[in-house]
């Protein structure tokens, strides 16, 4: 049933997305990704949605997806981009299976809500980046300031998983950000 609900939420992401992608999405991912360098590692890369805001001073791009259903898609946006620096893996972000401090931005975008674990998973990042390196995160969180949407991600949250291959709508991402290590300087 899980392997059910996964085929079709990545044959259907891209245009269930769709109208946020255009409405603020898209010049979000724009805003993140034009000005980085270097070498990247991006966690949950989905169906490849940020593939085309990496610019040309990217050096290496390691694109990390879970799911073979997603992989799939994202394979063939990789075969249709004119980049030649990218490496697909499929590692979850609680474990990858690369050296200490091997880039110098590490990339999530709507991933954080679904990993299994936040707190290994950032864990994990931090010990991939270098001395200097960055996250550079998009993450939709719980409503802290706002009880009354609170309210409802809570009551909503157990079906949203369900249909959203494990998406929680509430969880506090910025504090397990903090709990790992990263700071905003
Ligand atoms: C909502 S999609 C976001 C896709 C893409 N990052 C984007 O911005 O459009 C969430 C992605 O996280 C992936 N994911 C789920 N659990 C994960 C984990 N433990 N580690 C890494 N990625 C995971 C899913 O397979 C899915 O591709």
């Amino acid at each position: 049933m899980k392997s059910i609900r996964a085929y079709f939420m990545a044959k259907f992401y891209d245009t269930a997305i769709k109208k946020v992608e255009e409405n603020c999405l898209s010049q979000w991912r724009s805003d993140l990704l034009g000005n980085l360098s270097g070498d990247v590692l991006e966690i949950g890369s989905g169906t490849g949605l940020n593939l085309k805001y990496y610019p040309k001073t990217v050096n290496m791009l390691v694109l990390t997806e879970p799911d073979s259903n997603m992989r799939h898609i994202l394979n063939q946006r990789i075969e249709e981009s004119d980049k030649d620096n990218i490496l697909m893996a499929n590692y979850h972000a609680e474990s990858i299976d690369l050296p200490d401090e091997s880039f110098d931005y590490v990339v999530s975008t709507l991933v954080l809500c679904s990993v299994k674990n936040p707190l290994n998973s950032l864990t994990e990042l931090k010990r991939l980046l270098r001395p200097n390196g960055q996250l550079i995160f998009m993450e939709h969180v719980a409503a802290d300031d706002n009880p009354k949407l609170l309210k409802w991600q809570k009551r909503i949250e157990p079906f949203w998983k369900w249909i959203g291959c494990n998406c929680h709508l509430a969880r506090q991402t910025e504090n397990v950000i903090k709990q790992a290590g990263f700071n905003s300087n």
